[in-house]
């Protein structure tokens, strides 16, 4: 996709995510919040759901977390412009309650349709409801710090994932706050390696290419001497 591609897909997801009415979240939202960000971006950052300041904005993390998410984009010289910003569900649960399976279910078409507009090389999970999606079966409390390749099916063709703890989750305890500040350390390296991966899938998928290509070439240029009788 170009980028003027990959832009208009992104808003068109966006527009159908503010007049959604898929799931019982658009009851009670404010505003739905459909994500923002380059749309360039190799990384992909996922929470779980608009908070009370998100729904009052129409913004992914402009609360206290996203305040704790900025300082620790900022530790490794990472501004929020420079990436993509959304959630796991797209309206505010009343009361912050947990996504229920069935609205993460209705849901999951916009996430899918924005994985599959940007291509990330590298997804970062913000707590449990986004790493469920893209490491299944984790438990957060041995996953974070660590990468797992992203299933296909999740919409992001060739992607890493990265789990950290929920930025609300760091502000509740500081030992999770320091655990996060460990954690994000370990981005850049994760995008570099999950880079290099991709560049090298690249570069095998090119020499497959070139091998079919010289295998066609040698069947057009041998077939007249194998078929004497034609010429
Ligand atoms: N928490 C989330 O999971 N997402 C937001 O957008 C804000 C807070
Ligand atoms: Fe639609 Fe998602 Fe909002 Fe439910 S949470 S109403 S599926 S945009």
């Amino acid at each position: 996709m170009t980028h003027a591609e990959r832009r208009a897909a992104l808003e068109a997801v966006a527009a159908e995510v503010r007049v959604c009415t898929r799931c019982r979240l658009h009851q009670t939202r404010t505003n739905a919040v459909p994500g923002e960000g380059h749309p360039d971006t190799e990384v992909m950052l996922v929470g779980e759901g608009p908070g009370f300041n998100e729904d009052r904005l129409g913004r992914p993390f402009v609360g206290r977390a996203g305040d704790l998410l900025v300082k620790l984009l900022a530790a490794i010289r990472w501004r929020r412009e420079e990436v993509f910003i959304t959630n796991v569900v797209k309206c505010r649960p009343p009361d912050n309650r947990d996504p229920l399976p069935d609205e993460i279910a209705a849901c999951q078409p916009y996430l899918r349709r924005q994985l599959e507009a940007l291509d990330p090389a590298l997804i970062v999970t913000l707590g449990r409801h986004s790493m469920g999606r893209f490491m299944p079966g984790s438990r957060i409390s041995e996953a974070h710090g660590t990468v797992r390749p992203v299933d296909s099916a999740t919409g992001a063709p060739d992607a890493t994932a990265y789990a950290l703890y929920h930025p609300a989750a760091a502000l509740r305890t500081p030992a999770i706050e320091r655990a996060s500040y460990t954690d994000i350390a370990g981005v850049p390296v994760a995008l570099e390696a999950s880079r290099a991966r991709r560049a090298s899938r690249a570069a095998e998928t090119e020499a497959e290419r070139t091998r079919n290509a010289s295998t066609a070439v040698a069947a057009m240029t041998t077939s007249p001497a194998d078929q004497p009788g034609l010429f």
